[in-house]
């Protein structure tokens, strides 16, 4: 390389050299291949004996070798400067490029044994710059063993060089550290869903055997104001019945807690349908009607319709004073359809919601719900003329027939079970 007019052949040799800089620094690799590859075509490209590549390691205030031609490889990551020192410290130290015709005439140098320094005249150092705010995060290095001029053309070659590869590495540091924080996520993510399910979990065995514990305790004290009544004795017939009321609104208080975003063990125990199916047939309803099939969905959307299914059938027990509950799951042309009709006392279109009851979550649970798994909810109800509950989960691969205006929480006149 020399400061003349250059021929075509060098400038083939230049554009030939950037290119493959650019593919070598492009490539899905890390920034030990990225640096080691280009140490090789510097050396080769610039007729240089050797090349070195420091990476300024900012934690620690140095520069570490990090690529080099052979027999230097060897010393990878062994030899290190502190920022400041020797030529490619200060070079890492001001972003300045060091031509050095003769290093030992350089007050800068700096001797290190293991780069065999005595056996090369010459050398060049350039910053590898990052553009936003000239920060620098290595130094290239070029040595000759001859004495030699380095000029201008060989220090704008290198200089390109140098920035292509600050921006390569600079890529796969940004590149590295987004893997990372992916992973980092990912394991969050994975670790947040276990304790989610480990503390579902307990909750639930907790609850279960609060509510199980609650009622064989009322199971004793109704015995006991059966056999106050067989005797009877009003007071303790009355001291038992207030000790059952209470123990029945404690269990409602912990099934609420338990309705609450709780996994049922049930659905793991039994599956959705005969899930279902218990919940009717534990309503005190004379007449309870089940039809279900067996349809397979994903546990979220299980636990949403049993949850959703619960809802209906605890307002059945509130407010309908029913005498006949219909329960159907089945799956048809519009997808997957859950039904809870009843023959009870219904209600007005303005009460939905709870009318004036402003603490009435009931249905607007139903809602959200439904709309978390994509489902669609017709509630159809009217005064003395019973309430239906519908839900229909549309089959992504079937025809989606439902009519849009079918989804509000509440259509009082719409129709009659
Ligand atoms: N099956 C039903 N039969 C008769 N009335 C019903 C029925 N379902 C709901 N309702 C009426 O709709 C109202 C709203 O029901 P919703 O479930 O939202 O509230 P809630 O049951 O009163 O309170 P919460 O759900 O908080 O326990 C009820 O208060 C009731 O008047
Ligand atoms: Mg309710």
């Amino acid at each position: 390389m020399s400061d003349q007019p250059r021929s075509d052949k060098a400038t083939g040799d230049e554009v030939r050299l950037l290119g493959l800089v650019i593919e070598a620094t492009s490539a899905d690799m890390d920034v030990s291949d990225v640096v080691q590859r280009v140490a090789n075509l510097v050396t080769e490209a610039t007729g240089s004996d050797v090349c070195f590549v420091h990476l300024v390691d900012e934690a620690r205030g140095c520069v570490v070798l990090a690529g080099a031609t052979p027999p230097f490889d060897e010393q990878i990551g062994h030899v290190e400067l502190r920022v400041g020192q020797g030529i490619a410290g200060w070079v890492a130290l001001h972003a300045e490029a060091a031509v050095v015709p003769d290093k030992w005439q350089d007050s800068r140098y700096r001797y290190i044994p293991a780069l065999r320094g005595e056996d090369y005249a010459s050398m060049v150092s350039v910053p590898m710059l990052i553009p936003r705010g000239r920060r620098v995060v290595g130094v290239l290095n070029v040595h000759s063993k001859e004495h030699r001029d380095y000029g201008p053309y060989d220090l704008a070659l290198l200089a390109q060089v140098a920035n292509l590869m600050a921006r390569a590495i600079e890529n796969a540091r940004l590149y590295q550290r987004l893997a990372e924080r992916e992973e980092m996520l990912e394991s969050f993510a994975i670790r947040t869903i276990e304790a989610q399910e480990h503390e579902r979990r307990r909750l639930a065995g907790e609850i279960h055997d609060g509510i199980s514990q609650r009622l064989i305790s009322l199971w004793y004290h109704l015995l006991a104001a059966e056999d106050g009544a067989a005797s009877a004795d009003a007071v303790v017939v009355t001291r038992e019945l207030v000790v059952a009321k209470e123990l029945v609104t404690a269990a409602l208080d912990d099934a609420r807690g338990a309705i609450v975003g709780l996994r049922p063990t049930t659905l793991d125990d039994l599956g959705l349908g005969p899930s279902l199916e218990s919940l009717a047939r534990s309503l005190p309803v004379r007449d309870v009607s089940v039809d279900l099939q067996t349809v397979s969905l994903p546990p979220h959307v299980e636990v949403a319709l049993y949850r959703i299914a619960q809802e209906a059938f605890q307002n059945v027990v509130k407010h309908a004073g029913a005498t006949r509950v219909e329960l159907s799951l089945r799956r048809d042309d519009e997808g997957v359809r859950l039904v809870v009709a009843d023959d009870g006392r219904g209600f007005a279109e303005d009460s939905a919601g709870g009318g004036a009851n402003r603490h009435a979550y009931g249905l607007l649970g139903i809602q959200e719900r439904a709309e978390l798994i994509g489902a669609r909810v017709t509630v159809r109800s009217r005064p003395e003329r019973g309430t239906t509950v519908e839900v229909l989960l549309p089959d992504p691969t079937g025809p989606h027939r439902h009519p849009a205006s079918g989804s509000s929480a509440a259509a009082s006149d719409r129709a009659t079970p």
